[in-house]
């Protein structure tokens, strides 16, 4: 049943570090690197100066068997040395390759039908597979009508699901067909390559690929530069030229920079792709023509039925300064990313910068459309460039890379030409210096060595692997990989008689907030859960566009301190979108002009915490950077724990119309919180929301309103009054009463020097979200330590109600306000409230 004849283990790596010691030009030094001449009888050197070593495919045994036969033919001179041999499998068999690292890793398959006078294999048909993923189903390399040799690039997990760390290559004929190998590659795959978060487009919430899902590259195009081969790139991925794809060559012009001035910000390695890369760009012909409109538009078929991944390489080469370029990308004519600038992603031009998305290609088109094209926000020159594309099928949940049902040849046929990357090798090196390198590797690399184990087709063995690989735990994350599908990546869909009950019909008396979109209702799904329900009035053109926007916005994004979207319903003309419900509302509510208990001071700082986080991951979670554009105390709601999560993302997008609309509403709705910079200069940065920011933060401390236009002028508005006081050190004259006593001054101190930094008149000088996050949790840190002490001292007396006795004493708190706008009794109420608050001061 199962004779030991057909496997090969292969446990030295030192094969390929060697080879890369003698040509030196690799950063990246991978842990397991096997290059496998299959069916040669000595090691083989290609032209990129990698040393191929032969699979030792014991002849003996093989012949023996009439199942393992190598062939050669060395008349083929213009192919490289790995294409004159390969290794004939008769019966299903079997490579087993034991890797050092578990693992995602390259595996590269060359196949080429060598000529020789056992097998006809250029009409052999077989299938591959690895690690129990169908690479390869009833594949014959005549149907390809190429003459070339073929080779396939895949990313597959090593260990994983299964204990063993091996990479089993399961080569099985048809009945009555052979199978063969020319080449096989297994080469670790740097750490995070593939770690980053996906956006799936349709856009929806983003996910990571789970390792179980195996990979296989459809095409790796350098937009406007050279074909790059496997010696050009540190992870030897060969890059073809984009001129084939380009669907009007006419509306793309190449661009080129000296690469060495390509710049991998801190965090990116360099192995992601090569300077080469983003040294060069298609860019719009004719760009910087005013008003100038058009995408430039590339085309790609590929196989239906798989979701790809799409990675798109960016660098701005193009820009003399930052922020000059902002451009829309499109994939399958859907909106990619909105109103991209690279430069601000990077910091800097010339940086490479890189995004990743997965669609799915299961209905309609066999063509992936990627597209850029100039941004309708502001007066930027209209350009747009894309440097480097890599377009990745994904396995399918049945784990297979190749089309599930195969009705007839043409259909494999059409579907397999176009997904191939062709590549060829021609030989540099070779004869008898050769065979001696071998001799030598041989005796170093190969420390362990097992006779061959050949797996019959229906043995028992071959028909437990799939459990042995464990191939449930696959099927299980393939599953939950499933479900984040685009379709279902927008979160439930309502139907309108739902939402009515949830409702009571839209009942009045359940109106828990009015806002320029509409209504919003508290409800009560039928599963009991309560929601807030916002119904647009769908008639303004303005409302569909915020609708869809917030849609978007918010299912591509999920934080603890975001509202999140639950659903929607766009039944019958309704636009409605439900959110989870937050029971303590507003923040604003919490500060002044309801009857709600007053917040401490320790309260305060967490909510802004909170926010403050939810408004960092907005600016750099996503894909691209949001900004929210409407920060102010009642887009911050509270849950029933006081947990704050940011809301209302109506206005959160990019866009024209939005643009215009937005100008109007803020000026006019969220007055006192706009940014002076924007206000001047119509330049919406995320720099806007730091300054908004500032503003909650005053008046977070302050409780009042940012306009106030009842009290006297220097008054209206906080951030002039509260900047103020800042500014000559003595914020606390116009804190809210009830925290007085409460609040310790260093954490005060700590609070206003980063709201007044927030309140900076320059973008520039703001800090980030990042910056306030931490600066707020440094005051927490302080008011903690603080009141630790202040514990510590009345340790032994009053171990409980230490602040019950401080709030007595700030019931003078009122007079405090009073006496702060007459500078003689400043110092006076300053020292009283000092002494209060800093018991490191007594
Ligand atoms: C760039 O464009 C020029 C002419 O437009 C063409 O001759 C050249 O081959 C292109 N270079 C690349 C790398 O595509
Ligand atoms: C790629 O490598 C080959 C061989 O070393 C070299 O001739 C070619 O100039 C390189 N191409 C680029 C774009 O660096
Ligand atoms: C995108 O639009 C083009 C032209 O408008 C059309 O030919 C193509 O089929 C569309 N692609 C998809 C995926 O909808
Ligand atoms: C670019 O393509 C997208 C998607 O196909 C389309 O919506 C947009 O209108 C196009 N832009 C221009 C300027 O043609």
């Amino acid at each position: 049943m199962v004779s030991l004849k057909g496997l090969f283990l292969f446990s030295a790596s030192i094969v390929c570090f060697l080879s890369f010691l003698s040509f030196g030009f690799a950063s990246f030094t991978p842990i397991d690197c096997f290059l496998i001449s299959c069916g040669s009888s000595k090691s083989i050197q290609v032209e990129d100066g990698r040393v191929f070593e032969p699979d030792f495919g014991d002849s003996d045994v093989g012949l023996s068997t009439n199942s393992l036969i190598s062939v050669s033919n060395n008349e083929n001179g213009l192919l490289s040395e790995l294409h004159n041999s390969a290794r004939v499998f008769t019966k299903s068999s079997v490579y087993t390759i034991s890797t050092k690292q578990i693992g995602r890793h390259w595996l590269r398959l060359h196949f080429y039908a060598v000529k020789n006078n056992q097998h006809n294999l250029k009409s052999a048909v077989f299938s591959v597979l690895a690690n129990g993923i169908t690479l390869l189903r009833d594949f014959s390399f005549s149907r390809l009508g190429k003459k070339e040799p073929l080779l396939k690039e895949y990313v597959v997990e090593i260990g994983g699901s299964s204990s063993s760390g091996n990479l089993v290559l399961t080569l099985s004929p048809a009945s009555g067909s052979v199978a063969f190998i020319n080449g096989i590659e297994v080469v670790s795959m740097p750490e995070g390559q593939f770690d980053f978060s996906v956006v799936p487009i349709p856009m929806g919430p983003g996910f990571v690929i789970p390792s179980s899902v195996a990979l296989e590259t459809v095409y790796r195009v350098n937009m406007g530069g050279p074909k790059l081969t496997p010696r050009n790139d540190t992870l030897w991925r060969m890059w073809n030229s984009d001129h084939l794809f380009l669907v009007n060559p006419g509306s793309a012009r190449n661009v080129t920079k000296d690469p060495k001035s390509v710049k991998y910000p801190a965090g990116e390695s360099v192995d992601i792709a090569p300077n080469w890369v983003y040294a060069t760009a298609q860019e719009m012909a004719d760009a910087r023509v005013v008003d100038q409109k058009f995408n430039i538009t590339w085309a790609f078929q590929v196989a239906r039925g798989f979701t790809y991944f799409i990675r798109m390489h960016f660098c701005d080469i193009v820009s003399a300064s930052l922020n000059n370029l902002i451009f829309d990308v499109y994939i399958n004519n859907q909106t990619a990313v909105d109103a991209l600038d690279v430069s601000t992603k990077t910091m800097a031009l010339s940086s490479a910068y890189f995004v990743d998305f997965a669609v799915n290609m299961s209905a309609g088109s066999d063509k992936i459309f990627v597209q850029v094209g100039p941004s309708n926000l502001r007066n930027s020159p209209a350009n747009a460039i894309l440097n480097g594309l890599e377009i990745m099928k994904m396995s399918s949940p049945s784990n297979s890379l190749d089309a599930e049902f195969l009705v007839h040849s043409k259909n494999f046929e059409s579907s397999n030409t176009k997904r191939h990357v062709k590549l060829a090798i021609f030989a540099t090196l070779g004869g008898l210096a050769g065979l001696l390198l071998i001799a030598m590797f041989c005796f170093l690399c190969f420390v362990c060595f097992r006779k061959p184990k050949m797996v019959k087709q229906k043995s028992l063995s071959w028909l437990s692997f799939p459990n042995h690989i464990g191939i449930s735990e696959t099927k299980i994350s393939a599953g939950s990989f499933a479900s984040t599908t685009p379709s279902r990546a927008l979160g439930r869909i309502f139907a309108f008689s739902e939402i009515r009950e949830a409702t009571k019909d839209f009942d009045e008396s359940l109106v828990i907030g009015v806002g320029g979109f509409g209504k919003v209702y508290k409800g009560v799904l039928e599963n009991g859960v309560m929601v807030a329900v916002k119904r647009g009035n769908g008639k303004s053109q303005q409302g569909l566009v915020e609708f869809r926007t917030e849609i978007e916005m918010l299912s591509k994004l999920r934080h603890r301190h975001l509202v999140s979207l639950i659903g929607y319903c766009e039944e019958l003309n309704e636009m409605i979108l439900v959110y989870e419900f937050m029971a303590g509302g507003p923040l604003r509510k919490h500060l002044y002009g309801s009857d709600l208990p007053h917040l401490s001071w320790k309260q305060r700082l967490e909510i802004c915490i909170g926010a403050a986080k939810g408004l960092h991951y907005l600016h750099t979670g996503a894909a691209e950077c949001i900004i929210h554009r409407d920060v102010k105390t009642t887009n911050i709601l509270l849950d029933e724990k006081l947990t704050a999560k940011v809301a209302d993302f109506g206005l959160s997008k990019f866009g024209p119309a939005l643009d215009q609309t937005h100008v109007s509403t803020a000026v006019k709705g969220s007055f006192g919180y706009l940014d002076p910079e924007y206000y001047r200069r119509q330049q919406l940065t995320e720099k806007s929301d730091v300054y908004s920011f500032g503003v909650v933060l005053m008046e977070v401390l302050c409780a009042r309103s940012a306009i106030n236009p009842s009290l006297p002028r220097e008054q209206v508005n906080i951030a002039e009054w509260a900047m103020h006081w800042q500014k000559k050190g003595q914020l606390e004259q116009i804190i809210d009463p009830y925290l007085v006593g409460e609040v310790s001054i260093d954490s005060l101190r700590k609070y206003g020097e980063t709201a007044e930094k927030c309140l900076a008149e320059y973008g520039c000088e703001r800090p980030s979200m990042g910056d306030v996050l931490w600066n707020l949790e440094y005051a927490l840190h302080l008011q903690a330590a603080a009141r630790q002490s202040l514990e510590d001292e009345n340790n032994n007396t009053i171990p409980d109600i230490p602040y019950s006795i401080l709030r007595v004493e700030s019931g003078e708190a009122d007079e405090i306000d009073i006496v702060s706008h007459g500078e003689s009794d400043v110092t006076t109420s300053s020292g009283v409230f000092s002494q209060l608050i800093n018991p490191k001061g007594r």
